[in-house]
């Protein structure tokens, strides 16, 4: 399918500048102490060797080890990579470790805005489907969702769910023209590639005289959705059920979001002539999109650096496994993501809300 180019054998050489070398390789060491310190990062959540620092408190290896049950070699030099990696801080004088509010706060504590750990599972997910999809990359097929290691989805919750216990209920739907007063009156709800559930089950409790489904083609992910619901006692408030995008069932939503997903469907346009024809008259479509800036060269930041390479792995491809395949990328932004919507009817499209992360577009017809 794909046509490749085999590399010359040799290339001549070229000039080499050994600031602008060593400038590049200070940066790569970096690079690397940050990607191996991922796995250490995985291990510390599994272990629970974070959370058993989350109260500030210093202790040595041996404290530490007798705390988690996790051997004490082991857990010495856990500590000096955290240590080196500025996960803990460290104390020289008493050869002990601590977790500042901070450190505490993204890596140990639950329910707080951000849960770093999270990331780190997607992140062993994509390593663990790296040669499939080299292999998906060097045929020019996509490679869904569905077909990543479990991990992704975990991690998925996780890392975004903080986010949205943070800004959906308190920020992005009041910035909404009318939505909250319809979702505490009581509105019909529809909640697209939903995941697992996450922002459904956070809007349902929110708005108990509102019905919320959530809707994605991943069966697992609703199956994860569904038994989160009921664990929480909302399995009434917050139903689930399997479809794509493109044919969720029923009428007269008042309200349909999508958070996170609009750039991974293949056929985006699709998606939104479906959902306008879904949505009750006056109703409104909140779009949770990764924030980007119009041109690539806007995006080529930390966080930007974030979402290309996501979009890459995970994104792009996922787009390219469904039917028409648009591709539009995490960093699709905002005047893009417009002329999508415009071309499926939604004639007022606005930003209402950000954070440094996310823009949350408002759609109506
Ligand atoms: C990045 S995840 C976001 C999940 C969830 N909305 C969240 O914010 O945690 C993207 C989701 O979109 C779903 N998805 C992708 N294409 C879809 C489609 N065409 N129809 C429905 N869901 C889709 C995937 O299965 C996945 O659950």
């Amino acid at each position: 399918m794909a046509t490749t180019t085999a590399p010359a054998a040799s290339t001549p050489p070229r000039a080499i500048d050994p600031n602008k070398l060593n400038a590049f390789l200070g940066r790569a060491v970096g690079d690397m102490g940050a990607a191996l310190h991922s796995a250490v990062v995985l291990m510390g959540d599994k272990l629970g060797l974070f959370r058993a620092m989350r109260d500030g408190k210093p202790v040595t290896s041996q404290q530490l080890s007798e705390r988690t049950g996790v051997r004490e070699r082991y857990v010495r030099e856990w500590l000096k990579a955290n240590a080196a990696s500025q996960y803990v801080d460290y104390d020289a004088a008493t050869d002990t470790y601590s977790m500042n509010a901070e450190q505490a706060f993204a890596l140990a504590e639950d329910n707080t805005a951000l849960d770093l750990p999270g990331f780190h599972y997607m992140l062993a997910s994509l390593m663990r489907d790296g040669d499939k999809m080299v292999e998906a990359f060097r045929e020019g097929r996509g490679f869904g969702w569905h077909e990543h290691d479990k991990d992704l989805f975990v991690g998925c919750e996780r890392f975004f769910r903080p986010t949205y216990l943070m800004h959906l209920v308190s920020e992005w739907i009041p910035a909404l023209t009318g939505v909250e007063a319809k979702l505490k009156a009581g509105a019909k709800v529809a909640d697209i590639g939903c995941g697992h559930g996450a922002s459904t089950i956070l809007m349902a409790k929110a708005y108990p005289k509102s019905k919320f489904t959530g809707f994605d083609y991943h069966d697992a992910s609703i199956e994860s959705a569904r038994a989160s619901a009921k664990r929480q006692g909302l399995q009434d408030a917050a139903t689930f059920d399997v479809s794509p995008a493109a044919a969720i069932p029923g009428s007269g939503y008042d309200f349909v979001t999508t958070f996170d997903c609009l750039h991974d469907m293949g056929d985006p346009v699709g998606a939104a002539q479906h959902i306008k024809k879904a949505l009750a008259p006056g109703g409104t479509w909140m779009i949770v999109e990764p924030i980007a800036g119009d041109d690539t060269a806007s995006n080529l930041n930390p966080v930007g650096r974030v979402y290309y390479s996501a979009s890459t792995m995970v994104c792009v491809p996922a787009s390219l496994s469904q039917e028409v395949g648009l591709g539009l990328g995490a960093q699709a932004g905002q005047k893009r993501l417009t002329e999508v919507l415009n071309e499926a009817g939604f004639t007022q499209v606005r930003r209402a809300a950000e954070t440094p992360f996310n823009m949350v577009l408002e759609a109506r017809v």
